[in-house]
């Protein structure tokens, strides 16, 4: 039997953390392959930490911040999107599947959608693993 894929979530703390910790709270169902990391932003994730993560065993990435317009030091997540276009990059040259890696937004209100995105990464993860 294959080990169940471990998929890295970094959140950022104001909404994607605040999500995850409201479906914890209302005892949503996500996989528990998800480990979760808090960032105070998603603007501080340097592409080097999840190619890192991958390098180090985690079979995807996640990084899930505040909605465009809503990020807490104002455009940290825009940052953080432009630095995904250096990870894709990354991805490729060290022979990653782009699947492996997902830059989301969900806000606090959204546990929901944290649920929904988390469990859709450990099913593409898994189909690569089946291809
Ligand atoms: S504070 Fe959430 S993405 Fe910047």
């Amino acid at each position: 039997m294959h080990r169940q894929p471990t998929i890295i979530a970094f959140c950022c703390n104001w909404c994607s953390y605040a999500a995850a910790d409201l479906a914890g709270s209302s005892r949503m169902k996500y996989p528990p392959n998800i480990r979760i990391i808090r960032v105070m932003c998603s603007g501080m994730m340097h592409p080097e930490l999840v190619l890192d993560a991958l390098n180090q065993g985690a079979d995807g990435v996640m990084i899930l911040g505040c909605h465009l317009g809503e990020c807490h030091y104002i455009d940290g997540n825009r940052k953080a999107l432009a630095r995904s276009e250096v990870i894709s990059e990354l991805l490729e040259d060290f022979g990653y599947e782009q699947e492996r890696f997902g830059i989301f937004w969900v806000s606090s209100a959204e546990p929901e959608r944290f649920v929904e995105l988390v469990t859709d990464m450990v099913e593409k993860v898994k189909e690569l693993r089946e291809a």
